[in-house]
């Protein structure tokens, strides 16, 4: 084979590589943030130009996608830009079950939650992040139980 020819080769397996490398090793789509309770009012549906968020077990999901369900005048746009947990395993919109606290909810109450976090909200909407009291707890400490694997897809690389 000529020089040129041999020159072409190499450079030709080198681009295969390189793309292939790129392909494997590219950082997930969006990083995940925290967010204070606060900063989760924001995405309430009230703005027209901003994401609808809302968070069930401290987990925040966009649910711009199910606008018919929780943008502003839509049925359940009680629970959006907040923690909502409570109302989901109570099946509620009850004001005072518009809350993250999941105290004195029975057995069945808590796998209903389950079930409506895995295969609705996992299912559906895209994580963008966490509430800051699921990774802090009241004093400050980190959370013990905070479990960043609920991510689907979550690899430990993208998070550090
Ligand atoms: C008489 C009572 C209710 C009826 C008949 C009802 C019916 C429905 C129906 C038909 C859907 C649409 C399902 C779909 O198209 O995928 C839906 C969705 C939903 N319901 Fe209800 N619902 C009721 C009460 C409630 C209450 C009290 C809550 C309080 C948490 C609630 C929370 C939700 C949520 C969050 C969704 C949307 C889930 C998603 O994002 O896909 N529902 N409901």
């Amino acid at each position: 084979m000529s020089t040129l020819g041999k020159c072409f080769l190499v450079a030709l397996i080198y681009a295969t590589l390189a793309e292939d490398f790129k392909l494997k090793h590219q950082p997930a789509s969006k990083p995940v943030r925290l967010f204070t309770e606060e900063e989760l009012t924001r995405y309430d549906g009230s703005q027209e130009d901003e994401p609808i968020y809302m968070a069930v077990k401290g987990v925040v999901f966009d649910v711009t996608t199910g606008k018919e369900f929780y943008g502003k005048d839509a049925p359940y746009n009680a629970l959006v830009g907040k923690d909502s947990t409570r109302a989901v395993a109570k099946m509620s919109l009850d004001p005072e079950d518009l809350t993250s606290d999941t105290t004195g909810l029975t057995d069945e109450q808590l796998e209903s939650l389950d079930s409506i976090f895995e295969d609705t909200y996992k299912t559906k909407y895209p994580i963008v992040g966490y509430t800051a009291s699921r990774i802090l707890s009241a004093d400050g400490s980190p959370n013990k139980d905070f479990k960043p694997e609920d991510q689907p897809h979550f690899q430990i690389r993208d998070e550090f």
